[in-house]
């Protein structure tokens, strides 16, 4: 049996997903492909990485085979009895890219064992047993976000997901003359869980400087009184996010794409000067892009420290991108690549 998992995009609303925000991210036309059968040991193979292990018992590995060795233990704790299987996973999602191909892999895994098993899993339990695997077994702090995408996504519609209450909504994507693409700078973000979870850890310290238990309850006047600098400017990015993903909401619905792409520009700025989660190459492909007006916004996308930049584009970007991508060449020595993005479905079994 195969199954198709894709990677996820966020139009808006970065790293607010921990801290009870909002968010709108959509799936992409590029998968995780995972084929399984049945057989006497638990054996997964990845044809990128050209690497197989074997095991009886899920056990951690700290590599790749985590996310789906994470999913068997994560799905016997809930009551599923997962037996062994191989598993081949293949992949036109790049690693690394802030597309997400860590949730792509657990939320396609869980999906594979559950079509295999015949367990009734509906998407959002696949969802919340795909985001504990990522923050109990592979020990990252992530928010809700890539899970859900990956899981409930719809084609030609971004998710509205209230990350407090997990209630989600789908927005329409009606995106007229204008296109999404995706830059990925081809920098790793490597440094992205240890730094991740240190911001998680400040916005949670910010909290308590307010005596607030939720960023839902936190104002702008009220930011103004805490005093450690850090702090205030990592508050101050969620709760201005959080107003941007709403007002992003807002602007779709009156068709106002120019508004989007404000909105887009100006969540950039937040990331990367008040939650310090961009990175210099990132800066430099976004200040290129500003220079062009029919780029209506952009920003990075995803955990940051490298990985993919979301622009909003009104008719012909080849011409630029050609020209922009040979000013990156010259300054770092890297090539971007151009993602035209698509919106996909949620995980699905292929026919
Ligand atoms: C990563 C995490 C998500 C989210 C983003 C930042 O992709 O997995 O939960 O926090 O970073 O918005």
């Amino acid at each position: 049996m195969v199954v198709y998992s894709p990677g996820r995009a966020n139009l808006i609303g970065e790293h607010t997903d921990y801290n009870d925000g909002f968010v709108l991210p959509f799936a992409i036309k590029r998968y995780v492909k995972i084929e399984i059968e049945p057989s006497k040991k638990f054996k997964i193979f990845s044809h990128q990485l050209k690497k197989g292990i074997e095991f009886d018992a899920p056990t951690k590995t700290n590599s790749w085979a985590d996310y789906v060795i994470g999913m068997v233990q994560k799905l016997r704790e809930h009551g599923y009895e997962v037996k062994p299987f191989t598993m081949h996973i293949d992949s036109d999602l790049p690693m690394g890219a802030g597309l997400s191909s860590s949730a792509a892999l657990e939320v396609g895994a869980g999906y594979a064992i559950s079509q295999m098993m015949g367990f009734e899993i509906d998407r959002e339990e696949l969802a919340k047993i795909a985001h504990e695997c990522e923050v109990d077994f592979v020990g990252v702090r992530c928010g809700i976000m890539d899970q859900y995408a990956v899981a409930l996504s719809k084609e030609d519609h971004a998710l509205f997901i209230d990350t407090m209450t997990r209630e989600y909504k789908y927005v329409p994507l009606r995106l007229d003359d204008t296109k999404l693409y995706l830059i990925n700078s081809g920098v790793k973000h490597e440094l992205g869980s240890s730094e991740y979870n240190k911001r998680r850890h400040e916005c949670e310290l910010a909290l308590q400087a307010l005596r607030k238990s939720s960023f839902r309850e936190v104002t702008l006047e009220d930011i103004e009184k805490i005093q450690d600098p850090v702090l205030k400017k990592r508050a101050l990015h969620v709760v201005t996010e959080n107003e941007r993903v709403l007002k992003t909401l807002s602007a779709l619905e009156d068709d106002n794409l120019v508004l989007v792409g404000k909105y887009l520009y100006e969540s950039h700025y937040s990331l990367k000067d008040n939650y310090e989660v961009s990175c210099e190459e990132i800066d430099f492909l976004i200040e290129k892009l500003r220079e062009y007006s029919n780029v209506l916004g952009a920003r990075i996308v995803g955990a940051g420290f490298g990985g993919s930049i979301i622009a909003l584009v009104k008719g012909n970007f080849e011409s630029i991108f050609e020209k922009i991508s040979e000013a990156y060449r010259i300054k770092f020595g890297i090539l971007p690549t151009l993602l035209n993005v698509e919106t996909s479905n949620g995980v699905f079994r292929a026919l």
